[in-house]
């Protein structure tokens, strides 16, 4: 747990990037793990990331990004996209997952299955 306060001590947003340099495969394969550990409500992750390097890609996504050089500097674009619409599979392909790799009963996670579908559902999407 200290280590986590001393990083947090130095971290900063980085805003430009030298296009010269690369991230390293083992670098960018830390930071994916990073995100898939990472939190998310319920447990869900309701987005998938993309990592582009694309250069003309890039080019293109630049202007939906206030034109920051960050955009096509960098050497990977991470992207969060968001599910915009989602039904009941999402939060039972999340429960299969769980009573599999957990060894549960589905019937033990029956009620949380209710319960996420009944708050999530409701939402406008
Ligand atoms: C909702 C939100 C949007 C942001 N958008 C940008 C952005 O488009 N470009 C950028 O350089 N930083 C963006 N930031 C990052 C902040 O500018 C940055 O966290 C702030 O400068 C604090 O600096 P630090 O992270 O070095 O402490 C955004 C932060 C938030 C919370």
């Amino acid at each position: 747990m200290k280590n986590i306060i001393e990083d947090l001590k130095w971290r900063y947003a980085t805003k430009k990037f030298d296009s010269n340099k690369k991230v390293s495969a083992e670098d960018l394969e830390t930071l994916l793990e990073a995100t898939r550990l990472s939190a998310s409500s319920y447990g869900l992750q309701p987005y998938h990331i993309f990592i582009i390097e694309n250069k003309e890609l890039r080019e293109k996504l630049k202007p939906f990004s206030w034109n920051q050089s960050q955009i096509t500097d960098a050497s990977h674009l991470i992207v969060f996209a968001n599910k915009q619409s989602f039904g009941e599979e999402l939060v039972d392909e999340y429960l299969d997952n769980e009573t599999r790799t957990r060894g549960l009963a589905n019937e033990a996670v029956q009620g949380y299955s209710d319960f996420m579908k009944s708050k999530l559902m409701g939402l406008p999407r």
